[in-house]
């Protein structure tokens, strides 16, 4: 079976720090895979990479859908259907909730003589709203600046926007950092949602008991190498953590 997207002996050296070497990595439609690693391990080069943010060092490959990509940047990415929820995420604090989700997307009123005219605020504010609660996230007020919003409630707007664009691959860097237990559950629930969805779900913590919750598989890198990819089944968390720092080694590490 062809692997929804894939990255295929990708490495990655900033200076002479080697952050990723010769890591294959993949996810399958509707399979939500677990990216663990202590830090510096090399998770957020790896999301960098498969969101177009970096490119990999000459001889890896990004394939999705069984055809090679090279992305030039995240704008190309997403235009193919990869939706990326960065560790430090870009929302943009002066704008409002609905001009966040609409951030590069922007819906215009059509204008005279056919040319584009004013923005369609309102309609992107519903729209917005609508979205937000179709996942399940639950946010003040759609026309409130996110700057007026506590960290966890951007957290859920950045999570909302993403899995509301995605059509094929949501990358979830860090998405339950700063949550409190209510939010962290409803972030899981909206993983749950994206898998249901058939959606490829990447996702990325620390939270060993959120990758328990919500993971099929868990692939564990260290030192920018992958040491462990099995069925999530196959781990304990005190496998899990032994793995990670290299006190046992798993099936399907290596390059
Ligand atoms: N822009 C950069 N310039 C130089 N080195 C970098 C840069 N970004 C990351 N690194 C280095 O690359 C390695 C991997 O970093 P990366 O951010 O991918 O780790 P991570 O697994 O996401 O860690 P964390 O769990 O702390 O987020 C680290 O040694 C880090 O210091
Ligand atoms: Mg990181």
């Amino acid at each position: 079976m062809t692997a929804l997207y894939e990255a295929v002996g990708v490495s990655k050296s900033y200076g002479s720090v080697a952050a990723l070497s010769n890591v294959d990595f993949h996810v399958d439609a509707g399979e939500v895979v677990g990216l663990v690693g202590d830090n510096g391990a090399g998770k957020s080069t790896l999301v960098k990479i498969l969101s177009g943010a970096h490119k990999p060092d000459g001889g890896g490959r990004l394939v999705l859908d069984g055809e090679d990509r090279s992305w030039d940047s995240p704008h190309d990415a997403l235009e193919s259907g990869i939706e990326t929820l960065y560790q430090d995420s870009g929302l943009a604090p002066h704008l409002t909730v609905s001009a966040n989700v609409f951030l590069g997307r922007e819906e215009f009123k059509p204008g005279l003589l056919g040319k584009l005219g004013f923005l369609a605020e309102k309609s992107m504010a519903a729209k917005s709203a609508a979205e937000l609660d179709r996942v399940g996230i639950a946010v003040p007020s759609a026309g409130r600046a996110v700057s007026q919003l506590s960290g966890g409630q951007r957290q859920a707007v950045a999570i909302g926007r993403a899995v509301a664009w995605a059509r094929k691959v949501i990358i979830l860097d860090e998405p339950t950092n700063h949550l409190g237990a209510r939010q962290s559950q409803e972030v899981l629930g909206v993983i749950r949602q994206a898998k249901r969805k058939g959606l490829g779900v990447i996702l990325v913590s620390h939270t060993l008991p959120h990758i328990f919750e919500v993971t099929d598989r868990c692939v564990v890198l260290r030192l920018g190498e992958k040491v462990a990819d099995a069925p999530t089944s196959e781990f304990t968390p005190d496998l899990l953590v032994k793995t990670l720092t290299g006190i046992t080694t798993m099936p399907g590490g290596g390059g």
